[in-house]
């Protein structure tokens, strides 16, 4: 524990400086500057990018400015999606992170262009890294996919047809899994593929991140439906009044609760068969990260 919150503390600094030197470089408009700074310094438990550290940590390698910079890439990414999740288009929130929604401060139209600002620099920090030639192709690659239409839009895009009718559980788990899995899964990949593990590995590393993936969605719509605003910094009760298809819509708080534990089992598991393939795996890390779901 003490570990993790070591390697939690130095991390976040140096994830937040990576975001922030590259927008105050990199922005060609101060409005757009300030408002791409907003949501970016409004906080957020920074779980992706810390998944990418860890992971990497857990193969007992030292963590160097590239792999910053894709930790970075993706908080940006996720970022822009929570500013326009957020739109009142969308699911038409006034409080993220504590503080009002970007589009509460600087309109919907600078809101709109933050968030298409924070996904394009993204991929221009991936682009400019200093990852080797072959790898930064493949995680570009695998960013894009996670974050575009075969990922995270494809399931904001599910998401928001589930408000008009009732999804399976099926579908909602598909929905699930892309509008926040696929971030999540990157978050994997790129750390094992950082850490120069073999396919195997990676793929395992896959494996375990889509079970924390669709356990951290379950894990929200349930916050929504139990926990306060003062705990979660944004409103509670949305997805009821929105009609969303969400686990305690379809299976109750007790069902939710229970597919929860699963997927979290589900991540324990495979990340003890990490540890019997791989000598190198440290599990504390990753371990805590999935312990923080519970
Ligand atoms: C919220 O994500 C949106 C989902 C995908 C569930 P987080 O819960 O990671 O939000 P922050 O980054 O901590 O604000
Ligand atoms: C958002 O899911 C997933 C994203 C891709 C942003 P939610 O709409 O449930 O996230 P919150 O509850 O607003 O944070
Ligand atoms: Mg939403
Ligand atoms: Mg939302
Ligand atoms: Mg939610």
């Amino acid at each position: 524990m003490e570990a993790f919150n070591d390697f939690r503390e130095q991390s976040l600094l140096l994830i937040e400086k990576e975001m922030e030197n590259f927008i105050n470089e990199y922005t060609a408009n101060e409005r757009l500057k300030e408002s791409m700074l907003y949501s970016i310094h409004a906080g957020g438990k920074r779980f992706r990018p810390l998944l990418v550290l860890a992971t990497i940590r857990s193969f007992n390698k030292q963590i160097q400015v590239h792999d910053y910079q894709v930790a970075a890439a993706l908080e940006m990414i996720h970022t822009y999606s929570l500013i326009h999740d957020d739109l009142p288009a969308m699911d038409n929130d006034d409080l993220r992170r504590g503080k009002p929604t970007n589009h509460k401060v600087f309109g919907e139209a600078h809101a709109i262009l933050a968030g298409d600002g924070l996904l394009t620099a993204a991929f221009q920090l991936l682009a400019i890294s200093h990852i080797d030639l072959d790898q930064k192709v493949l995680l570009i690659q695998l960013l894009s996919k996670a974050s575009g239409t075969q990922g995270m839009v494809a399931g904001q895009a599910g998401d928001l047809q589930g408000e008009s009718r009732s999804l399976s559980l099926a579908e909602l788990a598909d929905v699930h899994e892309k509008k926040t899995g696929a971030l999540i899964e990157f978050a994997l990949l790129a750390g094992g593929i950082l850490a120069q593990q073999p396919e195997e590995i990676v793929n395992l590393l896959g494996n375990f991140a889509q079970h924390l993936g669709l356990a951290f969605q379950i894990r929200d719509d349930l916050l929504d439906a139990t926990s306060s605003e003062e705990e979660l910094g944004k409103k509670v009760g949305r997805d009821e009044v929105l009609n969303k298809s969400t686990y305690p819509s379809l299976l109750g708080l007790e069902g939710a609760r229970q597919a929860l534990e699963e997927q979290l089992t589900f991540c324990e598991v495979t990340l003890r068969k990490i540890q019997q393939t791989s000598s190198e795996f440290e599990i504390e890390l990753l371990k805590e990260l999935v312990e923080q779901l519970r």
